[in-house]
């Protein structure tokens, strides 16, 4: 019995690779977890109860793409939030964002380009659901490297002509994880007027899109009306679990034109695992409500200051404007996630472990990630043992 060529070489996944790493050690104090995005604020109060409502529902099978008044409350969520009109038939209901990163790919990228196999594009380092997605869809994964460099995000004038003609999809992480770097209005049409040159996707993952500090980030249905490229360009993937802290929840959705999306709907139709009914009507709410937004976006500014408070002397340190991480520079990610973990038992992830080695060079080599994801005290001692550690 074999299995499939194209998985065979893959790295082991990022959270078996840390505890590997890890957990063979004793932690050297008090664990202060900071390793998985995972929010810890506040979800909604009334979350039980509008499940309760519908909980009946558990004996139907789910709308496949979305109830008509979930579809309608994005829809309504998309207007407020970016002044965009999208109908019904252009936004599907997720199970989160991973699986429609995922399944969209598959959906969407076809066999064969300009005659020659496709290539799917990805910024370095990623979300792994990207590689995995570009893998399965039958393609050639490329790693663009996100650097400091590069403001941590692929440069789109490193492209040439012919990767561009092979060029399906491109991910385009914004706000990014791990860096929290934000694409401007000019990388946008930079972009866009890539993909109408040379006829390709982009698939733009927003999940962070809530979580900012001075400006909500740019969406990239936004700029499909200001720009107005082909509006079967730019799909969004957009989710609860950062915005409303329900990661456990999963309920998410894509959005993009009626053509992709027809095809996105189908294959969820033939395969997909559509998200339960009462989690649907419960969703509804969520989406409506800005209140607990506001709060938690609050308590994450107030991290960051945190974070600029205790290490903003560090050489290198940069104060993200969105998401929820640190990225911070170090000789070796791996040797000081092992190091902080020994000496203090605060936890943090190895930046290579997010991201993958080209012509020998792995992009997160130099870094760690910090989750501001603890409560404020923990934050707090974790930061300040982190930084005592490592940086003095
Ligand atoms: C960049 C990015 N995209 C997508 C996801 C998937 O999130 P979810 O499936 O919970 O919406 C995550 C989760 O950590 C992420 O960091």
């Amino acid at each position: 019995m074999e299995f499939p060529e194209r998985f065979s070489n893959l790295p082991e996944y990022t959270w078996p690779r840390m505890r590997a790493l890890l957990d063979p050690h004793t932690p050297g104090g008090e664990v202060v977890n900071l390793t998985i995005g995972e929010p810890n604020h506040a979800f909604p109060d009334f979350l039980a109860r509008k499940i309760d409502e519908r909980v009946a529902s558990f004996g139907d099978y789910p709308n496949n793409y979305g109830t008509p008044e979930l579809l309608g409350a994005i829809a309504g969520w998309i207007q407020r939030r970016y002044g965009v009109a999208m109908a019904e038939d252009q936004i599907m209901a997720l199970n989160g964002t991973r699986e429609g990163l995922f399944s969209a790919a598959i959906a969407l990228s076809p066999e064969t380009k300009n005659g020659a196999r496709t290539r799917i594009l990805l910024p370095n380092p990623f979300y792994p659901v990207y590689m995995i997605a570009a893998l399965s869809a039958g393609a050639d994964p490329l790693y663009m490297a996100a650097t400091a460099d590069t403001g941590h995000l692929p440069d789109l004038d490193a492209l040439d002509a012919e990767t561009l003609d092979r060029t399906t999809i491109f991910y385009l992480c914004s706000p990014s994880n791990p860096q929290g770097a934000v694409a401007s209005r000019e990388y946008w049409k930079r972009l866009l007027d890539l993909a109408e040159q040379h006829d390709f996707i982009i698939f733009s993952d927003e999940c962070y899109s809530e979580i900012w500090r001075d400006t909500p980030p740019i969406g990239g249905l936004e700029m499909v009306q200001e720009f107005g490229p082909d509006p079967e360009r730019v799909f969004i993937f957009h989710s609860l679990s950062k915005r409303s802290n329900l990661p456990g929840f999963r309920s998410g959705f894509v959005a993009g034109g009626k053509k992709g999306m027809a095809e996105i709907r189908q294959l969820r139709a033939y395969a997909g695992a559509p998200l339960p009914g009462p989690l649907q009507h419960a969703s509804i709410s969520v989406w409506e409500d800005e209140a607990h937004v506001d709060a938690s976006r609050e308590r994450y500014r107030d991290k960051f200051d945190i974070a600029d408070r205790i290490l903003g002397s560090v050489p290198g340190y940069a104060s993200p404007p969105a998401g929820f991480f640190l990225w911070l520079p170090v000789a070796d990610g791996a040797d000081a996630a092992l190091k902080v973990w020994r000496e203090t038992g605060v936890r943090v992830l190895p930046g290579a472990y997010l991201a993958r080695d080209v012509d020998g060079v792995n992009p997160g080599t130099g870094y760690i990630r910090v989750a501001l994801v603890a409560d404020e005290p923990e934050l707090e001692r974790g930061l300040t043992e982190l930084r005592d550690c490592i940086y003095t």
